[in-house]
């Protein structure tokens, strides 16, 4: 009989994760530490979705749904670095379509019901979009939501990290192989201001990414997600890794207002699990 996730599901999908990623082996140590890195993003994004979960009350099955989620949403990943050497889903094919490919070319989710899988399978489909579509269910909606919440959060640490390293030690593939050119795109300023995230398509430099990043919180759902992001500093971070132009500052206030109006709102943005 087909189930629902119960822990010794997501253990028996924790270890086929394991032994999948253990094929991406390289000599070389650039190589290898991408790798890494996806793997450790993953574990992490892991534990951001369920600590999200908790904090909006989600049950034992919904965590262990959200679990599995987060567990593969970027399982795409590993083949997309072996076939094309880069993560830019620009100068590739889009990850988060091959995860889900590759999940229903192995049957990995064959223990579960159609229901969950489909659940599963959209949320993955819809991680990295700019914009999730109006038309699909309330649940996928939901699951979606929360993994592009609990992805941001790692990103951002991510990224942060790797912004404030030493510039020699600098990884292309992390910085989608951009140019560290002066100035910020036009398009990416307007969407800015507009408190719209920014497509990826209009990113043309390392400054662009960096406020792409920033933008994401006019994407972000969840009250947890939210206090995180203002606890763990991540806006002020990526702001003292940009430029002082009247431009970036005034992108910068306008996010600021966002998050103090937020926090002024009685009601905020506080979508729960009762939206399940
Ligand atoms: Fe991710």
């Amino acid at each position: 009989m087909k189930s629902v996730p119960d822990k010794r599901i997501v253990n028996d999908l924790k270890n086929w994760f394991i032994n999948y990623v253990n094929v991406f082996k390289y000599a070389d140590i650039e190589l290898q530490q991408n790798i890494d890195v996806k793997r450790t993003h993953t574990e992490r994004v892991v534990e951001e979705i369920i600590n999200i979960g908790k904090q909006i009350g989600l049950n034992d099955t919904e965590l262990n749904l959200a679990e599995i989620i987060a567990l593969f949403h970027d399982i795409g990943r590993f083949e997309q670095y072996k076939r094309y050497n880069t993560f830019s889903d620009k100068k590739s094919e889009n990850h988060a379509e091959l995860g889900a490919r590759i999940l229903t070319e192995y049957n990995v989710l064959g223990m579960l019901d159609k229901e969950t899988r489909k659940l599963i399978l959209c949320s993955i489909k819809y991680h990295n979009r700019p914009l999730l579509p109006s038309r699909e269910s309330i649940t996928c909606l939901f699951y979606s939501r929360l993994i592009r919440d609990a992805d941001k959060l790692d990103i951002w640490r991510l990224v942060i990290d790797h912004y404030l390293s030493d510039y020699n030690c600098r990884n292309v593939a992390l910085e989608l192989e951009l140019p560290d050119t002066p100035g910020i795109s036009e398009e990416v300023y307007k969407a800015l201001v507009n408190k719209h995230i920014v497509d990826i398509k209009h990113v043309k430099n390392i400054n662009d990414i960096k406020l792409l990043q920033a933008g994401w919180i006019f994407d972000i759902n969840f009250k947890p997600t939210f206090e995180a992001v203002k606890n763990r500093r991540y806006i002020e971070s990526l702001r003292d890794v940009l430029p002082d132009t009247i431009e970036i500052t005034e992108i910068f206030n306008i996010i600021r207002s966002y998050i103090d109006n937020y926090y002024r709102s009685s009601s905020g943005i506080n979508l729960d699990s009762n939206q399940l």
